[in-house]
């Protein structure tokens, strides 16, 4: 039988500082692919909100859109990690993301939730955290406050925005936080998050340095409408088939070749 990734697993890759991987998925189908070809963790992330249906950014995506594409990916995932995103405003206040979270566990299938957000989502991590619930605290860019942000920019250039995510990262993981996400900040930022932290650090556009990667799946099969983004790669080109290419993903991920330099921000 097939031996289910746990957050045990990813805090031993941790504790011996070996990379793992993590990739969106949103069907059955392309769940299958990535976790027969040893993805780790499997992201049903808002994202799909564009690169599925079709949106300019992921505020429209509700919680029965998130359970309806967990139920999915849950069908064919038997190994990875199940990680879902809770939409925008579903975790508005810490008894609504109880409530959210809940039915993203129950009824999606999902083993931990990702939310977005700094210092303000502390007492929401700590309920969840409190009731059995795992999560990942997202930070960084934050694509939810894009309306706030004006534009999906590289985030703690600036020495108050790095302390910024050097502080909630800590206040995060000390309110329960069982995994970090980074996306969009410089390379070296990340590198200090990952070492003061005590739990894994996932990255995304974030440099080399964090515990684990993830990449929207459709940007690096490149199949993403419009401009890829910097900080992926289109694994798909020179592969021949999907599956070639979740293992080249994986293997560069693993093996410390991807991202490199040009995959990342100072
Ligand atoms: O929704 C998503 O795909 C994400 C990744 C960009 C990390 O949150």
């Amino acid at each position: 039988m097939t031996r289910r990734v746990t957050l045990n697993t990813l805090r031993e890759y941790k504790r011996k500082d070996e990379k793992f991987t993590c990739l969106t998925a949103y069907d059955a189908s392309f769940a299958s692919i990535l976790d027969a070809n040893g993805v780790d963790v499997l992201l049903v992330g808002d994202s799909l909100g564009m690169v599925v249906q079709g949106h300019d950014s992921t505020l429209p995506v509700t919680v029965d859109d998130m359970v309806y594409h967990c139920q999915a990916v849950s069908r064919g995932c038997q190994r990875a990690l199940l990680m879902v995103d809770m939409p925008f405003m579903a975790d508005a206040s810490p008894a609504q993301a109880l409530d959210s979270a809940a039915r993203l566990m129950k009824q999606g299938g999902a083993h931990i939730v990702k939310l977005e957000g700094g210092a303000v989502m502390a007492d929401t991590i700590m309920l969840l955290s409190n009731r059995g619930i795992p999560v990942c605290a997202h930070l960084g860019l934050l694509p939810q406050s894009i309306n706030k942000l004006g534009a999906y920019r590289v985030q703690g250039r600036d020495d108050e925005g790095a302390q910024r995510i050097l502080d909630d990262a800590r206040l995060l993981e000390q309110a329960g936080a069982d995994v970090l996400l980074l996306e969009c900040v410089p390379a070296a930022l990340a590198a200090q998050v990952t070492r003061n932290a005590g739990v894994p650090v996932i990255g995304i556009g974030a440099g080399n340095a964090c515990d684990g990667q993830v990449l929207v799946l459709y940007d690096m099969l490149g199949i993403t409408p419009g401009k890829r983004p910097r900080f992926s790669r289109d694994f798909l080109e020179q592969a021949g088939s999907v599956s070639s290419a979740i293992q080249a993903y994986d293997m560069a991920v693993r093996s410390g070749e991807f991202p490199g330099p040009e995959h990342s921000f100072e």
